[in-house]
């Protein structure tokens, strides 16, 4: 599909599908449907990826994310079940919907069952958080993302560095620089975050990398436990059934928390010395509130942050953890996310394709 950015609107607002199924899923979603709903008419699909209320429901409420109009109750299930079950309900939601253009945004299964159905029902795809790579084969989310990109016609890049790993893929879609929706929204609640700062050590874990692996998930905790802050730790429910299933205590000085509601987040962030994290959205998170950040992981997707010195790659030694909490932070901190109006380039991007579809399929005169 080509699309011109100067593609003439449609006469009537495009009807756009857009699915969610995660967490980082819901919080992103919040930005963009705000801005679609000025352009076109949205219908958010859930996929039940994520199911407990403080992962989704509370999410949805606390982002003001409206009320998908469909729950698919995907749930928790192995890799290849939740991929096919998700692409056939959502075939069966285009059947019913038939929407102009289907959205989808990240890294996730539902990502990718959302894309492969546009696909096989053959409507126009945009990808928002297009690009990232982290060039690990073990990572599903990698799997998820280049396969995403390499069939969406759209590709909404969050920075420079997403553009440059798709051009160099030479994908077929047309790239754009966007900005990160997740920017957006954490420019939309930094007036409204309130609270000092604190001292300790705010941590996140999740990665399956680090959650499946007994050993692993020791040398996570053994980290954290060289804080010489009290660490807070809203814990996932991923890394609760692991702690469980290996019974791995944790660290005294490790406070585990649930899952918080996105502007709780945002307030515990904010007002943290450190942030160790695994995730890709608390580690854009720690750049935008210049909070220091320490990733949990041998490598990362959001190589900005590190470039720049506010991330700290550590992998699970121990002692290069305690050697990243002691660097100090740098002095300047770039604007490399975007200027937090990521939504309305994807909301205007949306509208162009779907405008350029409909002029496709229009019979010649
Ligand atoms: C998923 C995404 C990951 C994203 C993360 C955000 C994939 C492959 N992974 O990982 O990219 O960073 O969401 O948080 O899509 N569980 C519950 N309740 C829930 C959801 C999950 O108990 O509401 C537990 C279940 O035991 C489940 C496990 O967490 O098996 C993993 O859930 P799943 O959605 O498969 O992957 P995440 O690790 O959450
Ligand atoms: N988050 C939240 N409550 C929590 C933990 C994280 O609202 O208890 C938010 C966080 O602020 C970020 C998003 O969840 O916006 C990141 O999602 P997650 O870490 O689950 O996934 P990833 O970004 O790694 O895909």
């Amino acid at each position: 599909m080509l699309l011109s950015p100067t593609a003439k609107r449609p006469s009537v607002r495009p009807r756009v599908l857009s699915v969610i199924g995660a967490r980082p899923e819901i919080i992103q979603a919040a930005p963009v449907s705000a801005a679609l709903a000025a352009v076109a008419d949205e219908v958010l699909v859930h996929t039940g990826q994520h199911y407990d209320a403080a992962m989704s429901g509370q999410q949805i409420l606390a982002t003001r994310l409206p009320r998908p109009a469909h729950n698919l109750g995907i749930g928790s299930r192995p890799r290849e079940q939740q991929l096919k079950l998700g692409e056939e309900r959502l075939l069966q939601v285009i059947a019913r919907e038939r929407p102009d253009v289907v959205l989808v945004r990240g890294d996730t299964n539902a990502t990718l069952s959302g894309a492969r159905a546009a696909v096989a029902a053959g409507v126009p795809l945009v990808h928002v958080e297009a690009g990232l790579r982290s060039f690990r084969a073990d990572m599903p989310e990698e799997h998820n993302r280049v396969e995403t990109d390499r069939i969406a016609d759209v590709l909404c890049a969050p920075c420079r560095g997403a553009r440059d790993n798709l051009r160099s893929e030479r994908v077929e879609g047309a790239v754009h620089v966007t900005g990160d929706p997740l920017c957006d929204a954490l420019e939309l609640w930094r007036p409204h975050v309130e609270g000092e700062q604190g001292e300790y050590l705010l941590a996140t874990v999740h990665r399956n990398y680090n959650t499946d692996d007994p050993l692993r998930l020791q040398a996570v905790l053994h980290c954290l436990a060289r804080s010489p802050w009290p660490v807070v730790l809203p814990l996932h429910p991923r890394t609760r059934a692991a702690l469980a299933a290996w019974g791995i205590e944790l660290p005294a000085t490790v406070r585990a928390i649930d899952p918080v509601p996105y502007p709780r987040m945002l307030a515990l962030e904010r007002g943290a010395r450190v942030i160790a994290t695994d995730s890709g959205g608390v580690q854009r998170e720690a750049y935008l509130w210049g909070v220091p950040c320490v990733t949990l992981r041998e490598e990362t997707e959001w190589t900005d942050t590190v470039a720049t010195g506010w991330n700290t790659l550590a992998g699970i030694d121990p002692d290069q953890f305690e050697a990243a909490l002691r660097r100090p932070p740098p002095t300047s901190r770039p604007s490399v996310f975007g200027d937090g109006r990521a939504a309305h380039r994807i909301a205007d991007l949306t509208v162009a394709l779907a405008a350029a579809a409909a002029e496709i399929r229009r019979p010649p005169a």
